[in-house]
């Protein structure tokens, strides 16, 4: 393996053991299906790993995936008015069997204007993934 590719598999097997964590703290009373996210981002300290899990809502419809929940915290890092230079996401269904747990349509327009050139590593898909990937044909708001 080169170092490039050790390094990779590292912050892979670093990211989703965050996210399975962080999916430990999910609040999911409906669905009792818990999501786990971590992102490493690029702060002015250097990198962070910011986690999110999913909370759910008794109005179904405002449940916040995990994803998106790691996405809006990334902001506390930055400096005000800065978007977080998020450089890879992984993603933990922890009730779901591996490869089963992957970003919503919602979450994946989420990653196009806030992580457009993330690593993503889902749990059981041996592949790091893309955006293009995951949403080929984009809406952007140029
Ligand atoms: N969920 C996420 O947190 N992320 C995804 O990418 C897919 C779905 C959550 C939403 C809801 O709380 C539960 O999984 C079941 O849909």
């Amino acid at each position: 393996m080169s170092e490039t590719s050790e390094t990779k598999a590292a912050e892979r097997a670093e990211l989703l053991a965050a996210a399975r964590e962080a999916g430990e703290h999910a609040w999911v009373p409906y669905s009792h299906f818990h999501v786990g996210a971590a992102l490493a981002v690029e702060t002015p300290e250097g990198r962070r790993v910011v986690t999110g899990a999913n909370i759910e809502n008794g109005s179904y419809g405002l449940t916040l995936c995990a994803e998106r929940a790691a996405l809006a915290a990334a902001f506390q890092h930055v400096p005000p008015g800065e978007r977080p230079h998020v450089t890879a996401i992984a993603v933990v269904g922890l009730d779901a069997r591996p490869g089963e747990c992957m970003p919503c349509g919602a979450c994946r327009q989420w990653f196009a204007e806030l992580a457009p050139d993330a690593d993503i590593y889902i749990e059981g898909v041996p592949e790091t993934l893309h955006l293009d990937d995951l949403l080929p044909r984009r809406f952007t708001l140029t």
